[in-house]
């Protein structure tokens, strides 16, 4: 699958829903905490297969801010495996060069993971290869609301006018400032949601869906994604003819 990409027409940025950990638990008759940590193998998949291909950014949905309400136990097994699988991967995210980023409210999650988190990305951040984002306690609404209330308060600081209330203004003031919008968006599991997942940023996105489970990913699937992808045609609201 990888030799019919088209390298010159690789997406610069994906987003992932990474669904179905619970339900491969399941299948498996493990706890769904053994869903999540086999969860950590795929990430490193597509990360690596993005990386080859020249993928520029790879946004991954790894805690919802409504993932909060889940049970306590499962809350904090995600948590502890991302603070363990973070410190377990990040000399393999320099040796590929890859610079880890994380968007979401930060804040709100356990000190040791922010402090884990901190010092990963400073680790990475002179890396220049693919830019890994993990989305955590992260939700769009939220993140859009933000972003409106921080310009309506230049705007009443008169720092900015009327006018100056734009797409890309508010898009400035979003956890993803400076990213491209992505241009494909994944989701795994059979469902076909997108789950208060970068709502604004995925306006003009080519979304793909797949039945398979999120631990059963492989660098494979992240090819037939592309592929599919590339075998689109994207009109932006123009007819096929202006293209
Ligand atoms: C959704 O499956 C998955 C999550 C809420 C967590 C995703 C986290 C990982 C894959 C762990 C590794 C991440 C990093 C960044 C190291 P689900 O629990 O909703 O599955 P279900 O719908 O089948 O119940």
């Amino acid at each position: 699958m990888k030799e019919r990409i088209d390298l010159s027409k690789v997406p610069k940025h994906i987003a992932i829903i990474m669904d179905g950990n619970g339900r491969w638990a399941k299948k498996h008759g493990k706890l769904r905490a053994l869903g999540h940590k086999a969860g950590v193998l795929p990430v490193r998949e597509v990360s690596e297969a993005g990386s080859e291909l020249g993928v520029e950014y790879i946004t991954l949905y790894a805690f919802s801010t409504e993932n909060w309400n889940r049970p306590k136990a499962e809350v904090d097994a995600l948590m502890t495996l991302l603070v363990s699988s973070i410190k377990k991967e990040i000399k393999d995210l320099k040796k590929n060069n890859i610079r880890l980023q994380a968007i979401g409210d930060l804040s709100s999650l356990p000190s040791i993971s922010q402090k884990t988190l901190r010092e990963a990305i400073a680790e990475t951040a002179d890396n220049d290869g693919l830019t890994l984002v993990l989305a955590l306690s992260y939700g769009s609404r939220y993140e859009i609301v933000n972003a409106a209330k921080k310009l309506a308060v230049k705007l009443k600081n008169n720092e900015i006018s009327e006018k100056d209330f734009t797409e890309l203004a508010l898009s400035n003031e979003l956890y993803t400032s400076g990213i491209p919008d992505p241009e494909l968006m994944i989701r795994t599991s059979g469902e076909l949601r997108i789950s208060n997942f970068l709502m604004w940023q995925l306006a003009y996105a080519e979304l793909y869906f797949t039945d398979k489970l999120w631990p059963d990913i492989r660098k494979n699937d992240l090819y037939e994604a592309i592929y599919d992808f590339q075998n689109r045609e994207r009109r932006f609201g123009k007819t096929s003819e202006q293209l």
